[in-house]
């Protein structure tokens, strides 16, 4: 099933652009199947992820608003469609930001009823790259409203957009 817009292909894409060194660690907030972390595995990163309902047995359970690993866990963090419906976008910027090494990526797909990139520079990341999905935001959300089974059926209505991003911790 599609968890997130543009399913596996928009995973590898957000992979690619983070062009992270071989073997590094990864952690997914909000993994839920497990897809994502399997793909990474598969490229030979170590990956972890968490959800507040897994579901699959690779996934931890976990808040990704209050993680409880260390600060500097991490050499990257991935999250795609989660920190939006966690309630707290900026809440789940700030814990990503503190579980980065410095100089750590944020490897995030996400909706957005604000401007993407003040919101991500107001967290602390320089912005590296950025691609406009919100077509194939509005594909998987009709999509999700016909079958009445997805997450995103009980987002806000309005004017929104969906990003691919990728930011580096600094400083
Ligand atoms: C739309 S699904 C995306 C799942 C997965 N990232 C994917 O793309 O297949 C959103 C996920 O975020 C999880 N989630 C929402 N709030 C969370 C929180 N506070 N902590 C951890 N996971 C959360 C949900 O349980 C759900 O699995």
């Amino acid at each position: 099933m599609r968890s997130h817009p543009g399913g596996e292909a928009h995973t590898r894409r957000l992979i690619e652009l983070a062009a992270l060194p071989q073997g590094v660690s990864v952690l997914d907030l909000g993994a839920g199947a497990g897809e994502a972390l399997a793909l990474l595995r598969g490229m030979g990163y170590a990956a972890r992820g968490i959800d507040l309902e897994p579901r699959g047995e690779s996934v931890e359970r976990g808040d990704l608003l209050c993680t409880g690993f260390p600060d500097a866990s991490f050499d990257a963090v991935l999250s795609e469609c989660a920190f939006f419906v966690s309630g707290d976008q900026r809440g789940a910027l700030r814990e990503a930001r503190r579980l980065l090494k410095p100089g750590g990526k944020l490897l995030l797909s996400d909706l957005f009823f604000d401007d993407p990139a003040a919101l991500l520079r107001a967290a602390g990341f320089t912005l590296l790259c950025a691609e406009d999905l919100t077509d194939a935001w509005r594909e998987y959300y009709l999509e999700a409203l016909w079958r009445g089974d997805a997450p995103c059926c009980e987002i806000p209505k309005g004017k929104c957009s969906y990003w691919l991003l990728i930011g580096r911790k600094d400083g």
